[in-house]
Protein backbone atom coordinates (compact mmCIF):
# COMPACT_ATOMS: atom_id res chain seq x y z
CA UNK A 1 0.00 0.00 0.00
CA UNK A 2 1.40 3.45 -0.99
CA UNK A 3 0.56 6.54 1.16
CA UNK A 4 -1.12 8.56 -2.23
CA UNK A 5 -5.01 9.98 -1.02
CA UNK A 6 -7.66 7.83 -1.49
CA UNK A 7 -10.45 8.80 -3.07
CA UNK A 8 -12.84 8.79 -0.29
CA UNK A 9 -10.21 10.55 1.35
CA UNK A 10 -9.71 12.98 -1.23
CA UNK A 11 -13.93 13.61 -1.38
CA UNK A 12 -13.56 14.12 2.67
CA UNK A 13 -11.01 16.53 2.78
CA UNK A 14 -13.03 18.49 -0.84
CA UNK A 15 -16.32 18.66 1.35
CA UNK A 16 -14.34 19.63 4.67
CA UNK A 17 -12.48 22.48 2.81
CA UNK A 18 -16.37 23.64 1.21
CA UNK A 19 -17.75 23.62 4.86
CA UNK A 20 -14.93 26.15 6.00
CA UNK A 21 -15.63 28.08 2.80
CA UNK A 22 -19.26 28.44 4.07
CA UNK A 23 -18.28 29.09 7.40
CA UNK A 24 -16.03 31.91 6.56
CA UNK A 25 -17.81 33.55 3.71
CA UNK A 26 -19.12 37.12 4.32
CA UNK A 27 -22.00 39.20 2.76
CA UNK A 28 -20.92 42.27 1.67
CA UNK A 29 -23.73 45.08 3.86
CA UNK A 30 -25.76 47.02 1.80
CA UNK A 31 -23.76 50.32 3.19
CA UNK A 32 -20.98 49.08 0.63
CA UNK A 33 -18.67 49.47 3.74
CA UNK A 34 -18.96 46.73 5.43
CA UNK A 35 -19.05 42.78 5.60
CA UNK A 36 -20.88 40.56 8.04
CA UNK A 37 -20.75 36.76 8.73
CA UNK A 38 -25.09 37.29 8.74
CA UNK A 39 -26.56 39.57 6.95
CA UNK A 40 -28.52 40.35 9.96
CA UNK A 41 -25.49 42.04 11.67
CA UNK A 42 -25.01 44.61 8.64
CA UNK A 43 -28.31 47.04 10.23
CA UNK A 44 -26.31 47.16 13.38
CA UNK A 45 -23.39 49.25 11.78
CA UNK A 46 -25.12 52.38 11.18
CA UNK A 47 -26.40 52.29 15.05
CA UNK A 48 -22.72 51.68 15.67
CA UNK A 49 -21.65 54.62 14.00
CA UNK A 50 -24.81 56.85 15.23
CA UNK A 51 -24.60 56.15 19.04
CA UNK A 52 -20.49 56.67 19.12
CA UNK A 53 -21.31 60.23 17.93
CA UNK A 54 -24.67 61.41 19.39
CA UNK A 55 -24.50 58.88 22.52
CA UNK A 56 -21.36 58.59 23.41
CA UNK A 57 -20.23 61.78 22.49
CA UNK A 58 -17.66 60.86 19.78
CA UNK A 59 -16.51 57.24 21.46
CA UNK A 60 -15.99 58.22 25.23
CA UNK A 61 -16.11 56.25 28.04
CA UNK A 62 -17.87 58.89 30.06
CA UNK A 63 -21.19 59.16 31.88
CA UNK A 64 -23.57 58.08 29.11
CA UNK A 65 -21.37 54.84 28.46
CA UNK A 66 -21.24 54.12 32.58
CA UNK A 67 -25.33 54.60 32.71
CA UNK A 68 -26.19 52.53 29.29
CA UNK A 69 -23.86 49.43 31.43
CA UNK A 70 -25.87 50.14 34.24
CA UNK A 71 -29.16 49.69 32.26
CA UNK A 72 -27.45 46.53 30.56
CA UNK A 73 -27.95 44.97 34.02
CA UNK A 74 -30.81 46.70 35.35
CA UNK A 75 -32.91 45.05 32.38
CA UNK A 76 -31.63 41.81 32.36
CA UNK A 77 -31.38 40.49 36.43
CA UNK A 78 -35.56 41.38 36.10
CA UNK A 79 -35.65 37.67 35.88
CA UNK A 80 -36.52 34.61 37.97
CA UNK A 81 -37.35 31.34 37.65
CA UNK A 82 -39.89 32.21 40.24
CA UNK A 83 -40.98 35.24 40.76
CA UNK A 84 -41.08 35.90 36.74
CA UNK A 85 -39.53 38.54 34.45
CA UNK A 86 -38.24 38.28 31.03
CA UNK A 87 -34.26 39.27 31.48
CA UNK A 88 -32.37 40.87 29.03
CA UNK A 89 -35.94 41.76 27.03
CA UNK A 90 -36.21 45.59 26.81
CA UNK A 91 -38.92 45.57 29.49
CA UNK A 92 -37.19 48.55 31.73
CA UNK A 93 -37.26 50.63 28.59
CA UNK A 94 -40.80 49.40 27.27
CA UNK A 95 -42.40 49.43 30.92
CA UNK A 96 -40.20 52.62 31.75
CA UNK A 97 -43.06 54.19 34.26
CA UNK A 98 -43.21 51.03 35.63
CA UNK A 99 -39.95 49.21 36.33
CA UNK A 100 -38.19 52.95 36.67
CA UNK A 101 -40.79 53.76 39.52
CA UNK A 102 -38.70 50.72 41.57
CA UNK A 103 -36.31 52.11 44.18
CA UNK A 104 -33.34 49.88 43.06
CA UNK A 105 -33.60 51.71 39.07
CA UNK A 106 -33.31 55.09 40.52
CA UNK A 107 -31.45 57.31 37.98
CA UNK A 108 -31.65 54.52 35.12
CA UNK A 109 -34.82 56.65 33.26
CA UNK A 110 -31.66 59.43 32.33
CA UNK A 111 -30.14 57.02 30.05
CA UNK A 112 -33.69 55.12 29.05
CA UNK A 113 -34.57 58.33 27.51
CA UNK A 114 -31.78 59.12 26.07
CA UNK A 115 -31.57 56.00 24.57
CA UNK A 116 -35.36 55.81 23.50
CA UNK A 117 -35.16 58.28 20.26
CA UNK A 118 -32.02 55.92 18.98
CA UNK A 119 -34.37 52.81 19.52
CA UNK A 120 -37.19 54.45 17.30
CA UNK A 121 -35.17 56.03 14.52
CA UNK A 122 -33.52 52.48 13.84
CA UNK A 123 -36.26 50.33 14.25
CA UNK A 124 -34.19 47.95 16.88
CA UNK A 125 -36.01 46.18 19.66
CA UNK A 126 -35.39 47.40 23.49
CA UNK A 127 -33.59 44.51 24.32
CA UNK A 128 -31.00 44.02 21.57
CA UNK A 129 -30.54 48.09 21.74
CA UNK A 130 -29.84 48.13 25.22
CA UNK A 131 -27.22 45.39 25.63
CA UNK A 132 -25.69 46.65 21.93
CA UNK A 133 -25.32 50.44 23.49
CA UNK A 134 -23.81 48.29 26.41
CA UNK A 135 -21.08 46.53 24.81
CA UNK A 136 -20.15 49.25 22.21
CA UNK A 137 -19.94 51.92 25.09
CA UNK A 138 -17.56 49.95 27.35
CA UNK A 139 -15.38 48.90 24.08
CA UNK A 140 -14.94 53.15 24.39
CA UNK A 141 -13.26 52.43 28.06
CA UNK A 142 -9.21 51.08 27.57
CA UNK A 143 -8.71 47.91 29.21
CA UNK A 144 -12.09 46.61 29.00
CA UNK A 145 -12.53 43.32 27.31
CA UNK A 146 -14.44 42.96 23.73
CA UNK A 147 -17.87 42.10 24.83
CA UNK A 148 -20.11 39.76 22.79
CA UNK A 149 -23.31 40.80 21.52
CA UNK A 150 -25.79 38.29 20.34
CA UNK A 151 -28.77 40.07 18.14
CA UNK A 152 -32.90 38.86 18.39
CA UNK A 153 -34.17 39.64 21.61
CA UNK A 154 -38.24 39.97 20.80
CA UNK A 155 -39.54 42.77 22.37
CA UNK A 156 -40.99 42.34 26.33
CA UNK A 157 -44.76 42.43 26.68
CA UNK A 158 -44.80 42.35 30.49
CA UNK A 159 -42.73 44.26 32.89
CA UNK A 160 -40.33 43.05 35.49
CA UNK A 161 -41.48 42.37 39.11
CA UNK A 162 -40.15 44.68 41.49
CA UNK A 163 -37.44 43.54 44.08
CA UNK A 164 -35.19 41.76 41.84
CA UNK A 165 -32.66 44.68 41.35
CA UNK A 166 -30.20 43.73 44.12
CA UNK A 167 -29.14 47.33 46.43
CA UNK A 168 -26.13 48.51 48.40
CA UNK A 169 -27.91 48.01 51.80
CA UNK A 170 -28.43 44.47 50.63
CA UNK A 171 -26.71 41.59 53.05
CA UNK A 172 -23.84 39.87 51.30
CA UNK A 173 -26.59 36.58 51.54
CA UNK A 174 -29.28 38.41 50.10
CA UNK A 175 -27.19 39.58 47.25
CA UNK A 176 -25.78 36.09 46.60
CA UNK A 177 -29.03 34.35 46.47
CA UNK A 178 -30.35 36.68 44.57
CA UNK A 179 -27.95 36.17 41.86
CA UNK A 180 -27.91 32.53 42.02
CA UNK A 181 -31.72 32.74 41.83
CA UNK A 182 -30.80 34.31 38.31
CA UNK A 183 -28.19 31.32 37.70
CA UNK A 184 -25.31 33.49 38.59
CA UNK A 185 -22.04 31.82 40.83
CA UNK A 186 -20.80 33.99 43.53
CA UNK A 187 -17.21 34.33 40.90
CA UNK A 188 -19.98 35.19 38.18
CA UNK A 189 -20.90 38.28 40.73
CA UNK A 190 -18.01 39.10 41.85
CA UNK A 191 -16.95 39.49 37.68
CA UNK A 192 -19.31 41.27 36.82
CA UNK A 193 -18.70 43.93 39.46
CA UNK A 194 -15.47 44.45 37.61
CA UNK A 195 -18.51 46.92 35.87
CA UNK A 196 -17.69 49.67 39.04
CA UNK A 197 -14.40 50.26 37.42
CA UNK A 198 -16.18 52.43 35.18
CA UNK A 199 -19.07 53.85 37.60
CA UNK A 200 -20.11 57.18 40.04
CA UNK A 201 -23.14 57.15 41.91
CA UNK A 202 -25.48 60.25 41.36
CA UNK A 203 -28.12 59.28 43.83
CA UNK A 204 -26.34 57.18 46.90
CA UNK A 205 -25.70 60.94 47.93
CA UNK A 206 -27.45 63.22 45.94
CA UNK A 207 -25.20 66.49 46.91
CA UNK A 208 -21.94 64.95 44.98
CA UNK A 209 -23.48 63.68 41.69
CA UNK A 210 -20.46 61.88 39.96
CA UNK A 211 -19.13 60.52 42.48
CA UNK A 212 -17.03 57.33 41.21
CA UNK A 213 -15.79 54.24 42.50
CA UNK A 214 -12.66 54.55 42.14
CA UNK A 215 -9.61 56.61 41.12
CA UNK A 216 -9.88 56.06 37.60
CA UNK A 217 -13.64 55.69 36.52
CA UNK A 218 -12.58 56.10 32.93
CA UNK A 219 -9.97 53.55 32.58
CA UNK A 220 -11.28 49.62 33.06
CA UNK A 221 -8.85 48.27 35.44
CA UNK A 222 -8.79 46.38 38.43
CA UNK A 223 -8.10 49.31 40.97
CA UNK A 224 -11.82 48.88 42.04
CA UNK A 225 -10.94 45.78 43.51
CA UNK A 226 -7.98 47.46 45.37
CA UNK A 227 -8.88 50.50 46.81
CA UNK A 228 -12.71 48.98 48.20
CA UNK A 229 -10.23 46.43 49.84
CA UNK A 230 -8.62 49.63 51.54
CA UNK A 231 -9.40 50.64 55.25
CA UNK A 232 -12.24 53.26 54.93
CA UNK A 233 -11.42 56.67 56.65
CA UNK A 234 -13.78 59.29 55.76
CA UNK A 235 -17.00 59.74 53.46
CA UNK A 236 -16.78 62.14 50.26
CA UNK A 237 -20.03 63.94 51.06
CA UNK A 238 -21.59 64.27 54.57
CA UNK A 239 -22.08 60.36 54.65
CA UNK A 240 -25.04 59.00 56.57
CA UNK A 241 -26.57 57.71 52.99
CA UNK A 242 -28.45 54.31 52.69
CA UNK A 243 -25.94 51.96 51.07
CA UNK A 244 -22.52 54.01 51.26
CA UNK A 245 -19.33 53.06 53.80
CA UNK A 246 -16.12 54.83 54.33
CA UNK A 247 -13.57 55.47 51.74
CA UNK A 248 -10.58 55.45 51.67
CA UNK A 249 -9.51 58.63 49.13
CA UNK A 250 -11.50 62.35 49.08
CA UNK A 251 -14.05 62.40 46.39
CA UNK A 252 -14.33 58.55 45.70
CA UNK A 253 -17.58 56.34 47.37
CA UNK A 254 -17.81 53.40 48.67
CA UNK A 255 -21.17 51.19 48.40
CA UNK A 256 -21.76 48.96 51.37
CA UNK A 257 -22.27 46.06 49.16
CA UNK A 258 -19.19 46.43 47.49
CA UNK A 259 -17.38 46.69 50.88
CA UNK A 260 -19.24 44.26 52.24
CA UNK A 261 -18.57 41.23 49.07
CA UNK A 262 -15.31 41.98 49.14
CA UNK A 263 -14.75 40.85 53.58
CA UNK A 264 -16.90 38.22 53.17
CA UNK A 265 -15.73 34.65 53.30
CA UNK A 266 -17.67 33.26 50.54
CA UNK A 267 -16.69 36.25 48.20
CA UNK A 268 -13.31 37.86 49.05
CA UNK A 269 -10.94 35.41 47.52
CA UNK A 270 -12.78 35.95 44.42
CA UNK A 271 -12.59 39.84 44.94
CA UNK A 272 -8.71 39.62 45.62
CA UNK A 273 -7.97 37.55 42.61
CA UNK A 274 -8.91 40.23 40.18
CA UNK A 275 -6.99 42.88 42.46
CA UNK A 276 -3.69 42.71 40.56
CA UNK A 277 -4.89 40.13 37.30
CA UNK A 278 -6.60 42.22 34.26
CA UNK A 279 -6.56 39.54 31.48
CA UNK A 280 -8.52 36.99 34.77
CA UNK A 281 -10.74 39.87 34.99
CA UNK A 282 -11.40 40.52 31.48
CA UNK A 283 -12.07 37.23 30.70
CA UNK A 284 -14.47 36.62 33.63
CA UNK A 285 -16.43 39.76 33.08
CA UNK A 286 -16.73 38.89 29.35
CA UNK A 287 -18.46 35.90 30.08
CA UNK A 288 -20.13 36.95 32.69
CA UNK A 289 -21.94 39.82 30.64
CA UNK A 290 -22.67 37.38 27.82
CA UNK A 291 -24.62 35.03 30.15
CA UNK A 292 -26.24 38.89 31.74
CA UNK A 293 -26.62 39.84 28.19
CA UNK A 294 -28.75 36.63 27.20
CA UNK A 295 -30.99 36.30 30.56
CA UNK A 296 -34.34 35.15 29.28
CA UNK A 297 -33.39 34.66 26.16
CA UNK A 298 -32.90 31.32 23.69
CA UNK A 299 -29.30 31.65 22.85
CA UNK A 300 -29.31 29.28 20.29
CA UNK A 301 -31.47 31.24 18.05
CA UNK A 302 -30.08 34.67 18.26
CA UNK A 303 -27.46 35.69 15.84
CA UNK A 304 -23.97 36.56 16.80
CA UNK A 305 -22.94 39.78 15.85
CA UNK A 306 -20.16 40.36 18.18
CA UNK A 307 -17.89 41.13 15.50
CA UNK A 308 -19.48 44.56 15.18
CA UNK A 309 -18.31 45.51 18.94
CA UNK A 310 -15.40 47.40 18.44
CA UNK A 311 -11.99 46.44 20.24
CA UNK A 312 -11.55 48.27 23.24
CA UNK A 313 -8.21 50.43 23.40
CA UNK A 314 -5.77 49.20 25.80
CA UNK A 315 -5.52 49.57 29.43
CA UNK A 316 -3.19 52.62 30.21
CA UNK A 317 -2.05 52.01 33.90
CA UNK A 318 -0.71 49.42 35.95
CA UNK A 319 -2.54 48.67 38.95
CA UNK A 320 -1.03 50.12 42.12
CA UNK A 321 -2.05 51.47 45.45
CA UNK A 322 -3.53 55.26 45.93
CA UNK A 323 -0.86 58.03 46.38
CA UNK A 324 0.15 58.55 49.96
CA UNK A 325 -0.82 55.24 50.66
CA UNK A 326 0.82 51.44 51.42
CA UNK A 327 -0.10 47.72 51.82
CA UNK A 328 -0.81 48.11 55.45
CA UNK A 329 -3.92 50.12 54.49
CA UNK A 330 -5.05 46.99 52.48
CA UNK A 331 -7.63 45.57 54.88
CA UNK A 332 -6.31 41.62 54.30
CA UNK A 333 -9.95 39.37 53.83
CA UNK A 334 -9.00 36.10 51.38
CA UNK A 335 -8.05 33.74 54.85
CA UNK A 336 -5.84 31.28 52.29
CA UNK A 337 -3.34 34.06 50.00
CA UNK A 338 -2.11 37.37 50.94
CA UNK A 339 -3.41 40.30 49.11
CA UNK A 340 -1.04 40.94 45.95
CA UNK A 341 1.84 43.39 46.83
CA UNK A 342 1.31 46.76 44.99
CA UNK A 343 3.19 49.94 45.38
CA UNK A 344 1.58 53.47 45.71
CA UNK A 345 1.47 55.87 42.75
CA UNK A 346 4.36 58.89 43.88
CA UNK A 347 3.37 61.82 45.09
CA UNK A 348 1.11 63.40 48.02
CA UNK A 349 -2.27 61.72 48.34
CA UNK A 350 -4.91 63.53 46.16
CA UNK A 351 -8.55 63.70 45.71
CA UNK A 352 -10.67 61.82 43.13
CA UNK A 353 -12.55 63.80 40.79
CA UNK A 354 -16.43 63.75 39.97
CA UNK A 355 -17.24 62.43 36.38
CA UNK A 356 -18.76 64.88 34.57
CA UNK A 357 -22.07 64.96 33.39
CA UNK A 358 -21.53 65.61 29.51
C1 LIG B 1 -24.50 43.59 44.04
C2 LIG B 1 -24.91 44.07 42.91
C3 LIG B 1 -24.95 45.54 42.61
C4 LIG B 1 -25.34 46.59 43.39
C5 LIG B 1 -25.89 46.53 44.80
C6 LIG B 1 -25.13 47.79 42.62
C7 LIG B 1 -25.42 49.06 43.06
C8 LIG B 1 -25.11 50.22 42.38
C9 LIG B 1 -25.41 51.56 42.84
C10 LIG B 1 -26.12 51.89 44.13
C11 LIG B 1 -24.95 52.42 41.92
C12 LIG B 1 -25.02 53.94 41.97
C13 LIG B 1 -26.23 54.45 41.24
C14 LIG B 1 -26.36 55.95 41.40
O1 LIG B 1 -26.46 56.41 42.54
O2 LIG B 1 -26.30 56.68 40.39
C15 LIG B 1 -24.35 51.64 40.86
C16 LIG B 1 -23.78 52.17 39.75
C17 LIG B 1 -23.35 51.41 38.70
N1 LIG B 1 -23.48 50.04 38.56
FE1 LIG B 1 -23.96 48.74 40.00
N2 LIG B 1 -24.60 47.45 41.41
C18 LIG B 1 -24.49 46.09 41.35
C19 LIG B 1 -24.08 45.34 40.28
C20 LIG B 1 -23.79 45.87 39.04
C21 LIG B 1 -23.61 45.10 37.85
C22 LIG B 1 -23.71 43.58 37.76
C23 LIG B 1 -23.34 45.98 36.84
C24 LIG B 1 -23.08 45.73 35.38
C25 LIG B 1 -22.79 44.61 34.85
C26 LIG B 1 -23.33 47.30 37.42
C27 LIG B 1 -23.00 48.46 36.77
C28 LIG B 1 -22.99 49.70 37.34
C29 LIG B 1 -22.47 50.87 36.67
C30 LIG B 1 -21.76 50.90 35.34
C31 LIG B 1 -22.72 51.95 37.52
C32 LIG B 1 -22.37 53.43 37.29
C33 LIG B 1 -23.49 54.20 36.66
C34 LIG B 1 -23.06 55.64 36.43
O3 LIG B 1 -21.89 55.99 36.60
O4 LIG B 1 -23.93 56.42 36.05
N3 LIG B 1 -23.62 47.19 38.75
N4 LIG B 1 -24.48 50.29 41.16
Amino acid sequence: MGFGRSASSVLVLGALRLASAALIKRVACPDGVHTATNAACCALFPILDDIQANLFDGGECGEEVHESLRLTFHDAIGFSPTKGGGGADGSIMIFEDIETAFHANLGVDEIIDAQKPFVVKHGITAGDFIQFAGAVGVSNCPGAPRLNFFLGRPNATAPSPDLLVPEPFDTVTSILDRFADAGFTPTEVIALLASHSVAAADHVDPTIPGTPFDSTPGQFDTQVFIEVQLRGTSFPGAGGNQGEVESPLAGEMRLQSDHTLARDSRTACIWQSFANNQARMQSAFKSAMLKLSVLGQDQSKMIDCSEVIPTPPPIGDTPHLPAGLNMNDIEQACATTPFPALTADPGPETSVAAVPPS
